[in-house]
C-alpha cells in the first residue's frame, strides 16, 4: 500500500485559503485520489471542543500553543496517521506552521518551545506540501472585518499581530526546503488556480 499524500494549507485569515481548499479538494477527487478534508485546530470530536476554547477563551499564550499541540495529538492519532497509512490523502487547513507564525511570531513565544512541542507530537513526520496563501496584511484585515459576522479571538488582533504572522510564515517557508510554497493570493483567482494546477502536478 503507498502511504498517501498530507497537504496543508496556510496563510493570514481572510488570503482566501478556504476557498483554495474545495477547489484543491474537488481536482484531487477528479482525478482519482480518495481525500480526507480536515482542519486545525479541530478534525477530531476532541479536537474540535478545544477549538471552541482556542477561538473565544482568554488564556496565557503557552496555554494556547499547548491546547494547539494537545488537539494536534489526537488529529494526528485518530484521523491523519490512520488516513495516509491506507493510502488516503489528507488534505488539512492550517497545521503546525500556524502555530509558529500566530503563537510564534504574533503572540511571541519563543520558536525553541515550538520545535520541543513539534518534535514530541510529530516525531519526524511532516506535511509532503504547504501552501501558504499570501496576501499583503491590508488585504486579508480588510476581507475579513468586511465578512459581517462575529470576529474570534485571533481575528480581532490587530494589523501589527498580522504583520508578524505573515512574517513569521515567510521565514518558515525559507527555511522549509521546498517544502511550503508561496502563492501570491492577491491575484485573480483563476491565475492563482492556474499557479495550483502546476504545483499540484508536481507531486
Ligand atoms: P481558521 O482556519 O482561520 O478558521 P476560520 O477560517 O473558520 O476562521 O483558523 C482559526 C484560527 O486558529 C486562525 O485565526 C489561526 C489560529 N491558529 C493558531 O493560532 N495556531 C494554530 O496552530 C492553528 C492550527 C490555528
Amino acid at each position: 500500500m503507498t502511504r498517501g499524500k498530507f497537504i496543508t494549507l496556510e496563510g493570514l485569515d481572510g488570503a482566501g485559503k478556504s476557498t483554495h481548499l474545495v477547489w484543491l479538494v474537488e481536482t484531487l477527487r477528479a482525478r482519482g485520489k480518495s481525500v480526507i478534508q480536515t482542519r486545525e485546530p479541530g478534525g477530531t470530536p476532541l479536537g474540535e471542543k478545544l477549538r471552541a476554547l482556542l477561538l473565544a477563551d482568554p488564556m496565557h499564550l503557552e496555554t494556547e500553543a499547548l491546547l494547539m499541540f494537545a488537539a494536534r495529538r489526537e488529529h494526528l492519532a485518530q484521523v491523519i496517521e490512520p488516513a495516509l497509512a491506507r493510502g488516503d490523502w489528507v488534505v488539512c487547513d492550517r497545521f503546525t506552521d500556524a502555530s509558529f507564525a500566530y503563537q510564534g511570531g504574533g503572540r511571541g513565544l519563543p520558536a525553541a518551545k515550538l520545535e520541543i512541542l513539534e518534535s514530541w507530537v510529530q516525531g519526524s513526520l511532516q506535511p509532503d506540501m504547504t501552501l501558504m496563501f499570501d496576501v499583503p496584511v491590508e488585504t486579508a484585515y480588510g476581507r475579513v472585518t468586511g465578512m459581517g459576522r462575529e470576529l474570534d479571538r485571533f481575528e480581532q488582533e490587530k494589523a501589527d499581530f498580522f504583520q508578524r504572522v505573515r512574517q513569521a510564515y515567510l521565514s518558515r517557508a525559507a527555511a522549509s526546503g521546498g517544502r511550503m510554497r508561496i502563492i501570491d493570493a492577491s491575484r485573480p483567482i483563476d491565475q492563482i488556480k492556474k499557479t495550483l494546477e502546476e504545483i499540484i502536478a508536481t507531486i
